[in-house]
């Protein structure tokens, strides 16, 4: 009797349990899907093409579904047609700087209705293998969006590399460039930490930042250590003058990015041209996290990757303040030639 109970219990349990799981496994997936199909993922949930009505939020799931379909390569020609996507070059891309940002700075743009994102960093301009391959292979490499929105792309090293800036002057003369920076001493450790936690994965050991960063001959700042060479904006800046006037340059405050995103991100929107539409309610404060993450809607909200916001190593006080006044003169330079003046040490 006691035995034929338990047997029964155990049924129970089982499909309670296995009831349990389809649920959660159905929630997992429906996240999923929205996750990678957020970059039509309005704000309010119900932005339409401008001048256009409303579109209803089933529609819009259901565009959405598609969307997901055309990007997977699932779609016929004919549908793609029929719902009038495109896949267009970039209005604006973010050229910089490595561990400034870019990625926060990309996705919290994606939040607009108006802006579709290359999630993948696509190296165009400063990879000479993918550049001959022409600027078809860049545009198919965009995601489809209605005419109305705007492309966006990020590929920090597009910044520091000799080419670009002529590679994409050639495309478009008139393209907007977006450059998020941080205290240079701080960019520079964010860059060593990268570098190091790759080293850390492969069970191979790394030098100390401070070893890197000053010359152990001459005791100054080792200029040859690439995280200095790129945290020495004005530089980098320059070349880009040749090509495009600084009108076409936006400059973002990386660090204002971390502890008041919304400001930061109404400039980039002002100077899109696109009306304002990231509100406060798309950007939270996670605590656990330490860092503001993404609503895209009542269902759906993210945070960066576990790799942005890395701990970086305790350097040595006399190492950031020789730094920091190595950077200083370049510094100076920057706040001229940009027009915004940080306050960096
Ligand atoms: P750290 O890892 O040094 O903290 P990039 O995307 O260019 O590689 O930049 C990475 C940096 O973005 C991180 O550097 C982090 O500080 C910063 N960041 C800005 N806003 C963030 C956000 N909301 N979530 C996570 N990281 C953010």
């Amino acid at each position: 009797m006691l035995f034929k109970q338990q047997a029964l219990l155990r049924q129970k349990l089982f499909v309670l349990g296995s009831l349990a799981i389809g649920s959660l496994l159905y929630l997992v997936a429906r996240v999923g899907s929205l996750d990678r199909l957020q970059p039509l993922c309005p704000i309010d949930g119900r932005f339409g093409p401008r001048g256009q009505e409303e579109i209803p939020l089933r529609a819009l799931q259901f565009k959405r579904g598609l969307l997901h379909e055309f990007r997977k390569g699932n779609a016929t020609k004919e549908q793609i047609r029929l719902h009038n996507l495109v896949q267009q070059l970039p209005k604006a891309i973010i050229i910089g700087v490595r561990k400034g940002g870019t990625r926060a700075l990309l996705e919290m743009l994606n939040l607009h209705p108006a802006v579709v994102k290359a999630s993948q960093e696509i190296h165009f301009f400063d990879n000479d293998e993918n550049y001959a391959r022409g600027i078809e292979w860049y545009r198919k490499k965009m995601p489809f969006s209605y005419p109305h929105q705007i492309t966006i792309e990020k590929s920090p090293a597009y910044f520091i590399t000799e080419e670009v800036p002529e590679r994409i002057y050639k495309m478009n003369s008139s393209i907007k460039l977006l450059i998020i920076v941080r205290e240079p001493t701080t960019r520079a450790i964010s860059d060593y930490t990268q570098v190091l936690e790759g080293k850390e994965r492969k069970n191979k050991t790394y030098y100390k930042f401070e070893k890197l960063a000053i010359d152990p001959n001459t005791c100054e700042v080792n200029t040859k250590y690439k995280a200095v060479r790129t945290s020495i904006y004005t530089k980098h800046l320059e070349r880009w003058l040749k090509y495009f006037p600084i009108e076409q340059f936006h400059i973002v405050d990386g660090d204002r990015l971390i502890t008041e995103p919304l400001p930061e991100l109404q400039l980039v929107e002002k100077f899109l041209n696109l009306p304002p539409r990231i509100s406060q309610y798309n950007l939270y404060f996670n605590a656990t996290r330490g860092f503001y993450c993404l609503r895209f809607n009542i269902v759906f909200n993210k945070c960066l990757a576990g790799s942005k916001g890395r701990i970086h190593p305790e350097v040595d006080t006399s190492v950031i303040t020789k730094l920091r006044k190595f950077f200083h003169p370049f510094n100076q330079k920057f706040y001229q030639i940009t027009g915004r003046t940080f306050n960096w040490p």
